[in-house]
């Protein structure tokens, strides 16, 4: 079965003709520079930063280049299928928007924005636990729209727990787990503006609206905020966590989890082991560990180890249809967009996060086509040439 495209395509140069131009840059790689202009420096510094040197982040693009498409000619791609569902949600094209943080240094609207695009959109969205709106306001905002949550593992099991069953009674059917970040990664561009908002108290929305956590508190939230924000800068990350710790969520989450942060083999394996639903092959934007390896280098081999036995995702340097293209071909069965949508909203609000969603989507489906791939199923490693 085929499915209507949505030519975003057509509609630019539709109406073009009456003189409109788009918005915003239809290269999603020009979205950073265009963010930059209208963003306070540091919130921009905050989005695009990485840690260390940044070598990482910038490897997460390069190791893209490394690859090529090959298409293929003369095959009927007149009603092509690039839908899918994975752990039980709908995907219109195989991609999700990141779970990130602290929304609303992009724009006012943050979250909400977004969840209101990502309904519109049907695309799924995962909420950050270090969002600046509730959990449950966020919901409110993608009303049917399809949700995952992003567990910050904090070191408080009580306030875990809670966490967890707002989140799934606020609707969040998927949980994601994000590993590599029992603590904050080695900043500069944040270290050398001294400025990490939740020591503001923003984006630690969820754990100041949460019972759990007010409990522990001698004085209310509304009248100590200080001393709310000091308990959640001890209750952020624990490092003592091992992969002993994994049946803790199983017990508290009944539904699909999966483990984001995966580089390794090894750990594809542990995960395999620990019996969840999937992971994500991430290194979070080349925020954490500096000198890491790109995530798309890392994706063969674990799908390969894997791939039929677990759900597996991809994200850290997605910015167009090609990039898609090569890492599903290199096992993702879906791929998470972040930076270039945060960079969207920062633009646009809503319609700008709905202008990256398009753009992407619509990229991807032509290329798809124009490599004549008619479906998911057809791509594979034999689609693509590395480079010498
Ligand atoms: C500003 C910012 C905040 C982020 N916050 C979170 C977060 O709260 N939880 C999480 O799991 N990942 C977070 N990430 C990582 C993203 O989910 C994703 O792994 C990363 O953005 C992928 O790299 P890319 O945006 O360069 O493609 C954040 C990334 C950025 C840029």
């Amino acid at each position: 079965m085929g499915q209507l495209l949505e030519s975003y395509q057509d509609e630019i140069y539709l109406t073009g003709l009456t003189g409109t131009m788009p918005d915003l840059p239809t290269d999603l790689h020009q979205l950073e520079e265009a963010a930059r202009a209208v963003m306070a420096p540091r919130a921009f510094d905050y989005v695009a930063g990485a840690a260390g040197s940044g070598e990482t982040a910038q490897e997460n693009l390069r190791a893209f280049r490394r690859w090529r498409v090959v298409p293929r000619m003369l095959t009927d791609v007149s009603t092509p299928s690039y839908s899918a569902r994975l752990l039980g949600t709908d995907l219109p094209v195989p991609y999700l928007l990141a779970p990130i943080g602290v929304l609303s240094l992009a724009h006012p609207d943050g979250e909400l924005a977004v969840a209101r695009a990502a309904t519109a959109a049907g695309v799924p969205m995962i909420l950050s636990t270090m969002a600046t709106s509730t959990m449950e306001d966020v919901a409110a905002a993608n009303g049917d729209g399809q949700r995952w949550f992003q567990l910050y593992w904090p070191k408080d099991r009580g306030v875990a727990a809670s966490l967890l069953g707002r989140a799934q009674a606020a609707g969040y059917r998927v949980l994601v787990v994000t590993l590599d970040t029992r603590t904050l990664g080695w900043r500069p561009r944040d270290l050398d503006r001294a400025y990490l908002p939740f020591l503001q108290g923003i984006g630690i929305q969820n754990y100041l609206s949460d019972p759990a956590f007010q409990a522990g508190q001698v004085s209310s939230v509304e009248d100590d905020p200080q001393t709310a924000i000091l308990r959640y800068t001890q209750m952020f990350g624990d490092l003592s966590l091992t992969w002993d710790d994994i049946p803790f969520l199983q017990e508290h989450w009944h539904g699909p989890i999966v483990l984001k942060g995966i580089l390794s083999v090894a750990d594809a394996h542990r995960a395999c082991q620990a019996g969840v639903a999937g992971i994500v092959v991430s290194n979070h934007g080349g925020r954490q560990v500096d000198g890491a390896i790109a995530a798309l280098d890392a994706l063969p081999a674990i799908a390969q180890a894997v791939g039929t036995k677990l759900a597996v995702l991809f994200d850290s340097g997605i910015r167009g249809g090609a990039d898609m293209i090569k890492a599903l071909a290199l096992g993702a069965q879906a791929v998470l967009v972040g930076r270039p949508y945060a960079y969207g909203l920062a633009l646009g609000g809503q319609a700008g996060v709905r202008h990256v969603l398009r753009a992407l989507r619509n990229d991807f489906e032509l290329t798809m086509r124009l490599a004549g791939l008619a479906t998911l199923s057809e791509l594979g490693p034999d689609c693509l040439q590395r480079r010498p």
